[in-house]
Order: C-alpha cells, then sequence, then structure tokens
C-alpha cells in the first residue's frame, strides 16, 4: 500500500467483519459516532484510516471499502478481553463518564492497553508519508499520539477525544494518570467536545507533570500543545438527500399508521448505561400509571443497538430495560397494542432517517454524553420543522441545542413534565424550536468541524 499524506487512526474501522448466515464473510458499518463523523471526512480526503476490523484473531490485508482505503489492525482474543472490553470499557469508559458504573482497574489490562497502543503507533508510523498529518481518535488510543512521535518526529499529529474529559477530581483515581496525560501530550493539537473539557486536560498537565500552561497552550520542552473544543456535528447533506427520497417519506407515514396512538416518541441508542434509557423509560410508564397519559395518546419506540455484549455492566443493562420495558408493557398494553416496541438491533441509515421522521417526540436523555449524535441528526433530519426534541442537559449538545426541552433526566419527575410538554406542545412553538436549531446544526455541520479541526492543526508550528 501506498504512503498516506492523511492518515486516521481510530480503534475500529468504519466496517466490521460479520458472517452472513450461509458462511459468507461480508461488511456492515460499525455502530457508534465515531464512524458517523469521521466517514464523510475520509471520503471527502484521499487519506487511510487504521482500525480493527471486529473480530478476534483476523489477520487481513488492506482494502477499500465504501471509497475509503483502509488498513486493518488485528487484535488477538485477549487483546479485545484485556485492551477493548478491559481497559477501554471497564475502566476509560465509566471513569470518564462521571463513573455512573464503578470503573475497574487491573494492571493487566494496562498492560493490554500500552501493548495495543504501540501497535496501532507502529502501524501509522508505516504507512504515514514523511511530513503527513495523522489524527488519532478517542480514548482507545490515548498513548498513541507520544509513541507515534517518537517514531516518526517529523509528522503534525492530532487527537480528538469524542467522550467526555472527567475532572481532576475523577480523574485522579487513575492509577496511569500520568502516562495518559503524557501519551496526549504527544499531539500537536488536542481536541475535546466541550472547552470544559479541554480545561480539565490543562489543569491535569500542570498538577500531574508540572507542565507550563498559558489559555489553550501546554509548553512541553520546546513543543507547543494546543487544548481545545470543536464540537463535533453529523454530515447534514447526507441525511437532507436521505429524508428528501419518497421511499423515506413513505416508510414514516407507514410507521406512524402502524402504531395506534397519536404521538410517536423515539430513542435510538447504543445499549449503553451511559444513554439513561432506562430513566426515559420510567418516565413515560409513569406517566401512563399516573393516568397522565392514556395508551393511545403516546407510544414509545426505543431502538437500542447491541453494543460490548461481554462487558458484564451492559449484560446487566440489557436485563434491566428489557425487564422494565415487560413490566410497562404488561401493565399498559392490550392485544397488539403495546404502548412500549423495544428493538435490540442496528438499523440501516435509511430506516432510521424514516423513523426520525416519523417521530413526534425525540427522546435523547444521556446521564453523560460527550455530544450525542443521534440528537443533531434528529434536527438535521426535520426540514418540515415537525418534531420536538428532549435533550438532557448533561450531553455535549445541550451546549448547541438550547431550544430543545432540557432536562435533567436523573430527575424523573421534571423528565415527565417535559415529555408532557413536548407531546402537547403547539406546532408553532414546536417549529420555531426546530427553527432554531436546525440554523445551528446546519452551520456547523460535520465538514465545518472538520475543517476547523484540521486547519488548526495545519497551523500549529512545524514539528
Ligand atoms: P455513541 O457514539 O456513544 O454511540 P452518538 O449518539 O454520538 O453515540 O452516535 C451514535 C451513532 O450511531 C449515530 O450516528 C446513530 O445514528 C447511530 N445509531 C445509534 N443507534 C443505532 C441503531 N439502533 N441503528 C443504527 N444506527 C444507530
Ligand atoms: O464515540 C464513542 C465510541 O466509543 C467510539 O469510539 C466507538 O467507535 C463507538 O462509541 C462505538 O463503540 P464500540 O466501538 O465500543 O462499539
Amino acid at each position: 500500500m501506498d504512503e498516506s499524506k492523511f492518515v486516521v487512526v481510530a480503534n475500529r474501522l468504519p466496517v466490521d467483519r460479520t458472517v452472513k448466515p450461509d458462511g459468507t464473510a461480508g461488511w456492515r458499518r460499525s455502530p457508534g459516532g465515531l464512524v458517523t463523523a469521521i466517514g464523510p471526512v475520509m471520503r471527502s480526503r484521499d487519506g487511510a484510516w487504521l482500525g480493527w476490523a471486529g473480530a478476534a484473531g483476523e489477520k487481513l490485508d488492506p482494502f477499500t471499502e465504501e471509497e475509503m482505503a483502509l488498513v486493518p489492525v488485528p487484535l488477538s482474543a485477549e487483546e479485545v478481553e484485556l485492551y477493548y472490553e478491559g481497559f477501554s470499557n471497564t475502566t476509560l469508559w465509566p471513569l470518564y463518564h462521571d463513573v455512573i458504573a464503578p470503573p475497574v482497574y487491573k494492571r493487566r489490562y494496562w498492560d493490554a492497553y500500552v501493548a495495543v497502543n504501540r501497535r496501532f503507533a507502529e502501524a501509522a508510523a508505516g504507512v504515514a508519508a514523511q511530513g503527513a498529518m495523522v489524527w488519532v481518535q478517542d480514548y482507545q488510543l490515548q498513548l498513541v499520539p507520544a509513541m507515534l512521535r517518537q517514531l516518526r518526529p517529523d509528522l503534525r499529529i492530532g487527537f480528538f477525544l469524542h467522550i467526555p474529559f472527567p475532572p481532576p477530581e475523577l480523574f485522579h483515581q487513575l492509577p496511569w494518570r500520568r502516562q495518559i496525560i503524557e501519551g496526549l501530550l504527544g499531539a500537536d493539537l488536542v481536541g475535546f467536545q466541550r472547552p470544559g473539557a479541554a480545561a480539565n486536560f490543562l489543569r491535569l498537565a500542570r498538577r500531574l507533570l508540572g507542565v507550563r500552561t498559558q489559555g489553550s497552550c501546554a509548553y512541553v520542552e520546546d513543543r507547543v500543545v494546543r487544548a481545545q473544543a470543536f464540537p463535533i456535528s453529523v454530515d447534514v447533506g447526507e441525511l437532507a438527500r436521505l429524508t428528501a427520497r419518497p421511499t423515506v417519506w413513505r416508510r414514516a407515514a407507514e410507521v406512524h399508521a402502524g402504531l395506534s396512538a397519536s404521538k410517536i416518541l423515539l430513542g435510538v441508542d447504543r445499549l449503553d448505561y451511559t444513554k439513561g434509557i432506562r430513566q426515559r423509560l420510567q418516565a413515560f410508564g409513569e406517566l401512563l400509571e399516573d393516568g397522565e397519559l392514556k395508551p393511545g395518546e403516546a407510544v414509545f419506540v426505543q431502538i437500542a443497538t447491541p453494543s460490548r455484549e461481554r462487558v458484564e455492566q451492559y449484560q446487566l443493562l440489557r436485563d434491566e430495560i428489557e425487564q422494565l420495558v415487560g413490566r410497562i408493557n404488561g401493565m399498559h398494553a392490550s392485544i397488539g397494542t403495546p404502548v412500549i416496541h423495544y428493538m435490540h438491533a442496528s438499523y440501516d441509515r435509511e430506516e432510521l432517517a424514516a423513523l426520525y421522521l416519523a417521530a413526534d417526540v425525540m427522546v435523547v436523555t444521556p446521564l453523560r454524553d460527550g455530544m450525542n449524535l443521534v440528537a443533531k441528526e434528529y434536527v438535521a433530519c426535520r426540514a418540515d420543522l415537525g418534531g420536538a426534541l428532549v435533550l438532557s442537559e448533561f450531553a455535549g449538545a445541550a451546549d448547541e441545542l438550547r431550544q430543545a426541552y432540557l432536562v435533567n433526566p436523573y430527575d424523573i419527575d421534571g423528565l415527565k413534565r417535559s415529555l408532557l410538554a413536548a407531546i402537547r406542545a403547539e406546532p408553532e412553538d414546536v417549529a420555531r424550536r426546530m427553527r432554531a436549531m436546525r440554523r445551528r446544526v446546519t452551520q456547523h455541520d460535520v465538514d465545518r468541524w472538520a475543517q476547523d479541526f484540521l486547519t488548526a492543526l495545519e497551523v500549529a508550528p512545524a514539528p
């Protein structure tokens, strides 16, 4: 494979290896916001994307898929367990999301994290052309910037964290806190979703490593590292094209007609304990129980993509949600008319767009979320100005989507009030809010996000 002037390094490739029922291998889009955001950026730049293809122990040659040059980085079954399920998703994920679940600190997890980060750094060093720009993504690869700089001091290295970055009071729990900050400081530019996260990082660099900082800059030996917020967004053009298709409109109408309720509430998430799925279903269930909502007045559609299914907290969550759905339906459904439609599945973009169009109220209630692209996708799809957004104040998107019905998802009574207000809102009010939110999202789409980040990286002092 030729060397590339632009290289993206992420834990996952944008496609996952799957085996079809007939035994043949194929590819399907990987879940999550990172792929949604970086996919369009990659297609518009002639770069290479390094990442894991999603199956353990598989060594694959570089290949092209969906117009992107992809370079698989292999992970053994043990590394999937210790680096991906372990350090990434049992240690860092809960620690960075306000310790909603208790983080687990195991030295074996850490050792695997170091080894896999080194493999990614070596792979990136192998494909990057002289002076290339390398953009490292997310919490799974925080050591890569420093490792890569050691191997290839000629590169311009950017890092973007898609999830929240915790305050020092929480980050200090991490036994390997210094190493993580040192790893990130290997980049020329470290991007975060929110300004508070960048400030947390600079504070930690000062406190843990004695690094001098001024404004958004940290001074590390003879280098300047900038830390700044770049709120990520969605591909507004792609969603506009999708929602303009008659097949999508027809499907949305069909979904609405097929549900025997006047209003549809919709949740779309990876099945993750950070997403506040329990809280939203509980609030909905209580509204039915209190008689404030009648079955037939509103129905809840919850789509939950399977995610990290071998991690214990995710298994517990699945049981909890499925039990809750069963309980609420058991109390309020009648034959053929459940009050909650729960699908544990991943949907294609067209079906998702149709659901966004069909939904009268989009319910996005994370307990903590770096950004939450589902909220922005909903807004991007609603050119008709219909649809109300109920949005957690703990999602990064709440900084921008101020006209949503903002909620504290821990406050079930407040959530119930906001759900009712959104269900009963006058169409003029719904349109006024949606118009303002659309202005923001259309002016700040994913292209602009990538432009802003890459321009800032380009103007960073040369290595
Ligand atoms: P996260 O990165 O934590 O998964 P985001 O809301 O930022 O959360 O991004 C989720 C992305 O995954 C969105 O682009 C959304 O459309 C997609 N997605 C979420 N749930 C599903 C689903 N059930 N089927 C298909 N795509 C989904
Ligand atoms: O945006 C957060 C994120 O963890 C991404 O890094 C990741 O690709 C996505 O969510 C989905 O998670 P996973 O790759 O663990 O399935």
